[in-house]
């Protein structure tokens, strides 16, 4: 019977006692005659019977539970445990979480704590998105994009003499200023919420056990009666001479108070590709140093068209490299840097001069300094990362995991959240529903930016084999470019189907502007189950890029309709 461990999670502080007697009936007709009520549990409160699963749901959201702990002024909680939850990171997943959790009266405490980075950097309460991720990124992302409307406009009938010229420190103090009142925004919200919130770093000493310790090194000691750790990751270093000494990573980059100047940027997945983007588009020289392939992971055919479109607009790429030192050879901000790089191969070593490097190689989980083994929680050795189950519960029942610390699940700031929440529901409210990591759209704010939901073509040829699957793609050109008359026919759209299943759409991938607004929307249509039919038969909006997807929309010179690829062993 569910009912019982349901209830259990609603009222985290009771213990339930199961018996399974082979008189069951008897008991059961005893409890009947007791209590009027046909199903177990039957829940009593302070000696009041509130009944069964369905009235003490009721009960408990309608606070009438709550009133009848508080008048007899004997809460179990209290006696045993200082919280009910301690959230160990307060980023995207762990505030969302910790209000979640006292919307249901739960007793609540976030400790948030920013290591600063090898350079100095730190920052406020919110996390990775909100300080030094998705927030500036987009911010300075838009930035670049700005620059390139300005010269759109000219074609556009807007006339300026002066030279146009960008100011890094105009950018990034505005960035910065709106970053400052997020921080901001964060402490009143959970202040309204009754989550108290302290400014410390969290480290599991024994069961049920936590040591804080603010940035003075006081320390105090916390109980709770379930734990959560959301504690995030940090920006992986090289690991070779010069790299923590001289080198940046994108913790630094969004609040660098001078121009970082001619930049290597070295990695090639999101972080660098996004970093690499916007520092091209402010118009400084740039160039990105890749170990294999771009964007590993994704789909290769978008990702190398990112590739040819970022060196068409002036990134430099060196593949097939690795830097194996980093030396200073000018003070300044910015100074000057030597990078010594051997190929991955190891048959060459090249040298170059730039004024910034930027470290963008990875992410490791922050699970290895918070007393894991104390309490028994396993993490997988070599990544950090720790396994949990579909419920996000880790190996020690009463200790859960989620957002970026997760073993295979995508990092994201809306997985994070939406983990958080779903968790927050199951164990205090009731709720049953988990988080579902399919079909989660994602974007890379390129200069042409991609977004994809669902199987990369590699992946869904592997899943469903050659035959089983159907490509669909058109290169297209965005009205508003071409007036300025540039990059035509670069923006490509693409979907993959599964023809088994009825050309089921489970691969959406776009390349040209505002890819994540467009995105997002057939993300809800193919957690829906979109099919081809479908969408050839839903009525585009013109003239917009979206259209490309609707073969019932109007084909013209720039939007043309999507056309059928040859399968591979036909070509
Ligand atoms: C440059 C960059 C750009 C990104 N862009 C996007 C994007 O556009 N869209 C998107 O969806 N995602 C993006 N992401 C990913 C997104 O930021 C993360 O997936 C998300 O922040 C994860 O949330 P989290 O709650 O797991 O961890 P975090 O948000 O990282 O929060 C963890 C918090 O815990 C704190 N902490 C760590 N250890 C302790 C401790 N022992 N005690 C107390 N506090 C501790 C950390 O300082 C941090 O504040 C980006 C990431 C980066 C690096
Ligand atoms: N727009 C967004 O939503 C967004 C933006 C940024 C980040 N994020 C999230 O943040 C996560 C982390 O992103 P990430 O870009 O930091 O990491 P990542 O996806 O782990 O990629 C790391 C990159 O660094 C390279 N690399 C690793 N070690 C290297 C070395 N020693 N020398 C040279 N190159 C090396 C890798 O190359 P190889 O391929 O050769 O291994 C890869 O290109 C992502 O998974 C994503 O979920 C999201």
């Amino acid at each position: 019977c569910p009912y019982p461990a349901r209830l259990r999670n609603v009222f985290s502080l009771y213990s339930f006692l199961l018996y399974f007697t082979e008189d069951g009936q008897k008991l059961q007709d005893v409890l009947y005659e007791l209590t009027m009520e046909t199903s177990v549990p039957i829940v009593f409160v302070q000696q009041k019977q509130i009944g069964d699963y369905d009235k003490t749901l009721k009960a408990h959201k309608e606070g009438k539970i709550q009133k009848l702990l508080e008048t007899k002024g004997h809460d179990h909680v209290q006696d045993s445990y200082d919280y009910d939850l301690i959230v160990i990171g307060g980023g995207s997943g762990g505030l969302a979480a910790s209000k979640e959790a006292a919307k249901y009266g739960k007793k609540v405490l976030v400790l948030d704590y920013v290591t600063p980075t090898p350079q100095g950097t730190r920052w406020g309460l919110g996390g990775t998105c909100v300080n030094v991720g998705c927030i500036p990124k987009k911010l300075m992302h838009q930035a670049a994009l700005l620059g390139q409307a300005l010269q759109d406009s000219r074609k556009f009938g807007w006339q300026f003499e002066e030279k146009v010229k960008h100011s890094w420190e105009t950018m990034t103090e505005a960035v910065q200023n709106y970053i400052g009142s997020l921080n901001w925004g964060y402490r009143v919200s959970l202040r309204e919420k009754k989550v108290t919130y302290e400014n410390a770093f969290g480290e599991f000493v024994g069961p049920h056990t936590i040591k804080a310790t603010n940035n003075k090194g006081k320390e105090k000691f916390y109980t709770a009666e379930k734990f959560l750790i959301a504690t995030g990751e940090r920006p992986r270093y090289l690991g070779v001479p010069g790299d923590k000494e001289y080198c940046i990573s994108s913790d630094d980059l969004f609040s660098l108070p001078y121009c970082p100047g001619k930049t290597l940027v070295v990695g090639a997945s999101y972080v660098a590709l996004e970093c690499a983007g916007f520092l091209a588009g402010l118009g400084l020289d740039v160039t990105v140093m890749v170990r294999s392939i771009l964007l590993r992971g994704f789909d290769q055919e978008m990702a190398n068209k990112i590739g040819e479109h970022m060196e068409e607009h002036g990134v430099k790429f060196i593949k097939e490299f690795v830097p194996t030192k980093v030396e200073r050879i000018e003070e300044g901000t910015p100074g000057k840097l030597k990078v010594i790089a051997q190929s991955t191969d190891g048959r060459e070593i090249i040298e170059g001069e730039y004024n910034t490097v930027l470290l963008a190689v990875g992410r490791d989980a922050c699970t290895r300094t918070i007393g894991l083994d104390k309490v028994g929680v396993k993490i997988n050795e070599r990544s950090g990362k720790i396994p949990v189950s579909d419920e996000e519960q880790t190996n020690v029942p009463y200790i859960y995991a989620i957002g970026d610390v997760l073993e295979g699940k995508l990092e994201l700031t809306p997985v994070a959240i939406q983990a958080g929440r779903l968790l927050a529901r199951r164990l205090y409210a009731g709720a049953t529903l988990k988080c579902d990591y399919v079909n989660v759209p994602t974007t890379v704010f390129t200069p042409l930016e991609y977004g994809a939901c669902g199987f990369s073509e590699e992946t869904a040829l592997e899943k469903f084999g050659e035959e089983n699957i159907e490509v669909y793609h058109s290169y297209f050109w965005p009205l508003e470019w071409t007036v300025p008359s540039r990059d035509n026919n670069k923006c490509y759209a693409k979907i993959i189907c599964n023809i088994q299943d009825n050309e089921r759409v489970i691969g959406f991938h776009v390349l040209g502007p505002n890819a994540g607004e467009v995105t997002q929307g057939f993300s809800a249509a193919i957690k829906c189950g979109l099919t081809k039919a479908q969408l050839d038969n839903t009525i585009g909006i013109h003239p917009v890029c979206a259209e490309v997807y609707l073969t019932a929309a109007r084909a013209s010179q720039y939007t043309q309709k999507l056309g059928s690829r040859p399968r591979r062993k036909n070509r």
